[in-house]
């Protein structure tokens, strides 16, 4: 038996100045599915999902919601057709609270005016639903990146759409904060929530998808079950090859040291005694979560932010 889908985007062509950014894209979303759409940079996701919550308008192409075509000309209309999206670029107002940005355009009402105490009572439960610690009368502007993500999270979901889009939106989490979010989503979908999911990290994607769609230069290659299917042959299909043929090994010398760093720490505290050498010919990835140091190492290393003063 085939369900009915939810959405059902059909012939989808976008074209911005000089690139077609969809060529012709047919997507389908059923009811309490994660559905992964996975891509190279530029394949087109980001648009196609955009075309859904009413920051693009396809130049062609039919999107149906339960069967009815849709025209979702703004994010007002994709909400009023239940659809939401937590996209990386925050969309939160800074100078106010963390209560007021979870319940805006939905403040509830008493007899004189807003309930604040329900507007506070309401985030609460918002954010105790995500399971993000973070307090509801604190000033958004107040938070770091990693917070103001979790207050975009918990804003989407306590929303109670029935199509939720997540693009990037785990890209700024912690690993703690993206595996609460992994098994939030597992209870949404157990309740019959869709969920388009974009990540880069292919592990999430096999951890929470049940679906794939993969797009390659606005184009869909290929949809299909995830289960008996390997992280490598996703890959091949996003790239059109396979990744031992993208980037075959070859030896090369490493020649003498260009970069020597020796036990380096920054003011904050944040890098401590930080050690590594770069040789000549060589690519050195560094590596962390959120929080770790990798940036502020790297500002230290070219002169941005000076060293702590016993370096
Ligand atoms: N507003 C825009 N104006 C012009 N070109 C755009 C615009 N938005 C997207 N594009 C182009 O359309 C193509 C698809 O971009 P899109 O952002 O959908 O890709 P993506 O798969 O989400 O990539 P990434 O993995 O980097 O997020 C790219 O070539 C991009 O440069
Ligand atoms: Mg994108």
């Amino acid at each position: 038996m085939t369900e009915a889908p939810l959405i059902r985007m059909r012939g989808i062509t976008k074209r911005f100045p000089g690139v077609t950014a969809l060529n012709g894209v047919d997507f389908d979303l059923l009811p309490g599915e994660i559905h992964a759409l996975v891509g190279e940079n530029g394949s087109g996701k980001s648009t196609l999902v955009k075309c859904l919550y009413g920051f693009v308008e396809p130049d062609e192409g039919v999107i149906e919601v339960n069967g009815v075509p849709a025209a979702i000309d703004s994010a007002h209309r994709a909400r009023q057709l239940g659809i939401v999206a937590i996209t990386q670029e925050l969309t939160l107002a800074s100078t106010l609270t963390v209560a007021e940005n979870i319940l805006m355009g939905r403040l509830p009402r008493g007899k004189l005016g807003i309930d604040w105490g329900k507007v506070r009572r309401q985030a609460r439960e918002a954010l105790d639903q995500t399971g993000a610690e973070i307090d509801e009368n604190a000033i958004v502007g107040d938070l770091s990146v990693e917070l103001q993500q979790e207050v975009e999270i918990a804003r989407a979901i306590s929303a109670q759409s029935p199509v939720l889009v997540l693009d990037e939106a785990t890209s700024s989490l912690s690993e703690a904060a993206t595996e609460r979010l992994m098994t939030k989503l597992e209870q949404l979908r157990s309740q019959g929530v869709a969920v388009i999911f974009i990540s880069h990290r292919l592990r999430e994607v096999f951890q929470c998808a049940s679906r794939a769609t993969v797009l390659r230069d606005g184009q869909v290659v290929a949809t299909f079950d995830l289960a008996g299917v390997t992280e490598s042959d996703l890959v091949a299909k996003m790239v059109g090859r396979r990744m031992e043929d993208l980037y075959g090994k070859r030896p090369i010398p490493k020649g003498k040291v260009v970069l020597s760093i020796r036990n380096l720490s920054t003011a904050s505290g944040t890098v401590r005694d930080a050690s590594l050498e770069v040789h000549e010919g060589e690519i050195l990835g560094i590596a962390g979560l959120v929080g770790s140091g990798k940036i502020e190492l790297g500002m230290a290393i070219y002169g941005a932010i000076p060293p702590a003063a016993r370096c």
